[in-house]
């Protein structure tokens, strides 16, 4: 056990813009304190494990940060001053790597290579023995991740705790051409209203994201539990045994979820093949059906009160957006048609997918896919009158 006692801190987890309210609603469902939204995360209080648990069990964050220190800095000497003051011993071996990321807005230090590089220096200064050894930089996979803000000349210095990028679950074994981020797939799945019992069908699966995050929510399954690792279990004061009991608890919390029907369907034989992969490596294989064939020949069983949750292909040139747009409008038709009582959560490029499927009711939630605008398209589809 770690002697120190369990001082509460100060986390900032990330999300892709238009994810926050979710992510505030998951931080709420894990007990944390001091919730509060922002643009692109949500800060919350708790103590290092609280953060662990976070990294294990948020599904739309994609890291979470630990803030260190706050204060007000105008000029290279205040940031190198403040940034030194930190006791970096807690986090870092003198022989140990780092990678400093900096952000400025209306601030008199406005050149971000040159807040990293002072930052990363009084890191280095503060840490540096009488031997001479000091952290090296490392970009791709360092020890510790420092994140640099500074806003209206004041300095926020945090720290990463989760390590690579939380969409990283561990069990991706098949990419696709375009696959969505676990985060967001877990986000339209929660978004699309689904209660985790109906079935769930994604007739365009690509990779199979949507149907494997359904799968593993309604398995209460921690979408952390295939990582490898994560960053703090490279902090020098990490509690191993501590980690490990808690990722024995969680493994625990798992329930059975037989009666699940989560259906999948791509043209794309490849893709069919690398989603049944990728399902078998995230152990939810036994849930997930999924074949080859033509979205628009998909079958709808009438009175099972589906939910449809997909993410629809767009094209990236403009013969190929004529296409899609085809498409979508021929798909649109299909659930009108066979799809009374279902409900339907649709993503795909924004101003123009909700137009193109013409579902009665619709409404639109803005998110960000990979850098590009996307809206998804909810509606519940009336029944037919019985005649
Ligand atoms: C945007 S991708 C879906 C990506 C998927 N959500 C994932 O995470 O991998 C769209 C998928 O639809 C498939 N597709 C395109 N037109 C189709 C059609 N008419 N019927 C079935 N699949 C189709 C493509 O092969 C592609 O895999």
């Amino acid at each position: 056990m770690s002697a120190r006692p369990a001082a509460k801190e100060r986390f900032f987890a990330t999300c892709a813009p238009g994810l926050e309210p979710l992510l505030h609603e998951e931080l709420k469902a894990l007990g944390l304190a001091k919730i509060e939204r922002q643009v692109s995360g949500v800060y919350f209080e708790g103590t290092l494990q609280d953060a662990w648990r976070a990294n294990l069990w948020l599904r739309t964050a994609v890291r979470v940060l630990m803030r260190l220190a706050r204060f007000e800095a105008s000029t290279g000497d205040e940031l190198y001053e403040g940034v030194r003051s930190i006791e970096w011993s807690r986090f870092l071996r003198a022989d140990g790597s780092l990678a400093v990321d900096a952000h400025s807005s209306l601030s008199e230090l406005d050149h971000t290579l040159f807040i990293a590089q002072r930052t990363k220096d009084a890191i280095v200064d503060a840490l540096r023995t009488s031997a001479g050894v000091r952290p090296a930089v490392d970009k791709e996979s360092p020890d510790l991740g420092v994140y640099v803000h500074v806003f209206k000349n004041r300095v926020s210095v945090l720290v990463d705790t989760s390590g690579e990028s939380l969409h990283k679950r561990g069990w991706r074994a098949h990419q696709g051409r375009a696959p969505l981020a676990e985060t967001l797939a877990a986000a339209v799945v929660m978004l699309s209203g689904w209660d985790r019992r109906a079935p769930l069908l994604d007739p365009f699966c690509g990779s199979g994201t949507i149907l494997i995050e359904a799968a593993r929510l309604a398995r209460n399954l921690a979408p952390g539990l295939a990582r490898e690792s994560f960053g703090f279990e490279r902090w020098l004061e990490h509690d191993a045994a501590a980690w490990k009991r808690m990722r024995e608890s969680a493994r625990a919390q798992a329930v059975a979820a037989p009666k699940l029907i989560l259906r999948g369907r791509d043209w794309d034989p490849a893709s069919a093949t690398g989603a049944a992969e990728n399902a078998a490596r995230a152990g939810v294989a036994d849930s997930i059906q999924l074949d080859v064939g033509n979205a628009l020949d998909f079958e709808f069983k009438r009175g099972w009160n589906a939910c449809v949750v997909s993410n629809l292909p767009y094209g990236e040139r403009v013969a190929d957006q004529r296409a899609a747009h085809d498409l979508q409008r021929r798909f649109g038709e299909r659930l009108r048609a066979d799809c009374g009582g279902y409900s339907v959560a649709l993503l795909g490029r924004r101003g123009d997918t909700a137009r193109h499927l013409a579902l009665p009711e619709a409404t639109t939630i803005e998110l960000i896919n990979g850098g590009l605008e996307c809206e998804l398209v909810r509606a519940t589809l009336p029944r037919p009158a019985k005649g």
